[in-house]
């Protein structure tokens, strides 16, 4: 693509004239945006770039290893890989209001790379694969009052008194665009075509308290859904899919036992940049299969229910 090539060298030169001989580092999320970021600085500058990848319990199931796999091997970029679960899960235990879990994970992220920048001795810039929606919805809603949303853990919700300053190349970019320079930059068709994973992770997924135990029942129910939408071969028709673990227990039968478990809502919708979304239209009986699987693999969960929500009114998250 023409204009890509063209957005690309001018982003590399651009990025290149604001960091100088400084030092950045990059946070991975898992997600298709910070990826393309991570490669793009990486062209521009080489070592003076460390990526950065935090794992902090709120990941999907066998995300990290994808991450991890796709920068040493693929891109041979050197990665720093922080296992950070006790951390998040520690600060996580009681909260449940949805803004104070994005903060605290958004200054939880800052103080996990201010660690590392410390051991190489000081960055002078995070880098961040912030899109245009972010910018936009972190601010104001399309059309109403100037109120946030929600705050974008990659926008809004960093600290003030955050030392490095940003550097964030996709912030013009819609996630279409994203994806056109991703394949530019050569990552894989499999990478660029993920669905999008918001930074907060899983913990915004959780509705309530967020514990280890949670976030595991969430990522066995989640990788069934997905494997399934593969199996159907939906997968590329979607925009975004997913599980959610609701602070609800509803009352059930398995054989001769009651049972009495969590709900899991599933949600899947369409949608070109993340700003509207139209509920996905599944056919009843995938989301009958999807649903048996669930509950019968799932320890935890013995109901499953489908978000016919569009946005607006609905967010496509749930926090
Ligand atoms: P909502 O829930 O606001 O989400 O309709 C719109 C899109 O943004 C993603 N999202 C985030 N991405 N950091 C991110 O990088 C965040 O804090 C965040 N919150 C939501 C969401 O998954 C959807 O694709």
């Amino acid at each position: 693509d023409w204009t890509m090539a063209e957005f690309r060298s001018a982003k590399i030169a651009e990025i290149r004239a604001q960091v100088g001989t400084g030092k950045v580092i990059c946070g991975l999320s898992g997600g298709v945006d910070s990826a393309v970021a991570a490669v793009l600085i990486h062209e521009a500058i080489g070592d003076q770039l460390t990526c950065v990848f935090v794992d902090g319990g709120i990941l999907r199931a066998g995300e990290a290893e994808q991450v991890v796999a796709l920068f040493r091997n693929h891109y041979n970029i050197p990665l720093v890989h922080v296992q950070a679960q006790d951390l998040f899960m520690d600060g996580l235990a009681g909260l449940t209001d949805p803004e104070a879990k994005r903060k605290f994970i958004g200054k939880t992220f800052i103080d996990v790379f201010d660690a590392e920048a410390k051991k190489i001795g000081g960055a002078d810039f995070l880098a961040q694969g912030t899109l245009y929606p972010d910018v936009i919805e972190s601010v104001s809603f399309t059309g109403g009052p100037s109120v946030t949303i929600k705050s974008h853990h990659n926008v809004g919700g960093l600290p003030e008194r955050m030392n490095m300053k940003l550097v964030e190349p996709l912030r013009e970019l819609f996630k279409d665009e994203v994806r056109v320079l991703g394949r530019e930059l050569g990552l894989t068709e499999a990478f660029v075509g993920r669905h999008p994973f918001p930074g907060p992770g899983l913990a915004i997924r959780i509705p309530g308290e967020v514990t280890r135990e949670r976030c595991d029942i969430l990522r066995k129910a989640d990788a069934i859904y997905l494997e399934e939408i593969r199996n159907a071969g939906l997968y590329d028709a979607i925009w975004q899919a997913f599980a959610v673990l609701l602070p609800v227990r509803s009352v059930g039968v398995m054989g001769d036992h009651r049972t009495y478990d969590s709900v899991c809502a599933l949600r899947a919708v369409t949608s070109t940049d993340g700003m509207t979304a139209d509920v996905y239209p599944f056919d009843p009986a995938f989301l009958s299969r999807v649903a048996t699987r669930i509950v019968n693999e799932v320890a935890g969960i013995n109901r499953v229910v489908y978000d016919f929500t569009s946005k607006p009114p609905g967010t496509i998250e749930w926090e």
